[in-house]
């Protein structure tokens, strides 16, 4: 993937590079489709995390956010939650190594209360492998609600403190799957996102797919209220 444009974008955070957040929506039916069941469309989906991951530095993204995992999923059957839940073990096991040698940092974002104990060492290896990363910052939504976040934040800053300090602001938010909302992801950051949608299934997406979102966001005009110079 080869970048073909300039940056354009007066977002505070332009000039490190974009951050983009994805809502990777369509495992499931991408296995239904298929006969398989939908734990086949998650490993399909962890696939294409992967290639995902490796284009992302080369279309100007520095930080990447991925939704694997929302609060509210958490009321699927536990089968499900558990099979995602060692995906992201397996994922995280398998490849810090690799994001470390490729210059990307790993954080977790998302409470960790409700994790499995092995997936929290996992998760704190995998920060601590990768922790000088300086290319790609990959942050991984899991037991991710926004609003749960920002009434975490509001309750804990020491008053006159601003609780959203060091938040980064999304500048493009993708979402796969065909469907249109924001399901409780970045509401914060999110404030001047631009928003960006296709049909097709998370493990179909490819880094092909991530440039079109891109080279798409690099035509429009962002505002951010202001009048057009
Ligand atoms: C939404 O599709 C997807 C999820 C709830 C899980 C996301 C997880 C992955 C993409 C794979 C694991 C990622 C890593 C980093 C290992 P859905 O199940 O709601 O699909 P549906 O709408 O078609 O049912």
């Amino acid at each position: 993937v080869s970048p073909d444009f300039t940056v354009q974008s007066t977002s505070p955070n332009a000039a490190a590079g974009l951050h983009v957040a994805v809502i990777m929506d369509g495992n499931g039916r991408w296995a239904a489709r298929r006969g398989l069941p939908r734990p086949a469309g998650h490993r399909a989906g962890a696939r294409a995390v992967r290639a995902i991951v490796e284009a992302a530095p080369s279309l100007g993204i520095s930080t990447l956010t991925l939704y694997a995992l929302s609060s509210d999923n958490f009321q699927r059957p536990a089968a499900e939650v558990s099979a995602l839940m060692r995906l992201f073990a397996e994922y995280l096991g398998r490849e810090s190594d690799a994001l470390a040698e490729q210059g990307v940092r790993f954080r977790a974002v998302g409470r960790r209360d409700r994790l499995p104990a092995s997936l929290c060492r996992v998760i704190d290896r995998a920060e601590q492998t990768t922790a000088a990363g300086a290319r790609l910052t990959l942050r991984l939504a899991v037991d991710y609600s926004a609003r749960d976040e920002i009434r975490r934040a509001v309750a804990a800053a020491p008053s006159g403190t601003d609780p959203f300090a060091g938040w980064p602001d999304v500048d493009l938010l993708v979402r796969t799957g065909g469907e249109q909302r924001l399901s409780d992801f970045l509401l914060w950051e999110c404030a001047y996102a631009e928003l960006w949608f296709t049909d097709r299934l998370w493990p179909d997406v490819t880094p092909q797919d991530l440039a079109a979102a891109v080279a798409d966001f690099r035509r429009r005009d962002r505002r951010f209220g202001r009048i057009p110079a």
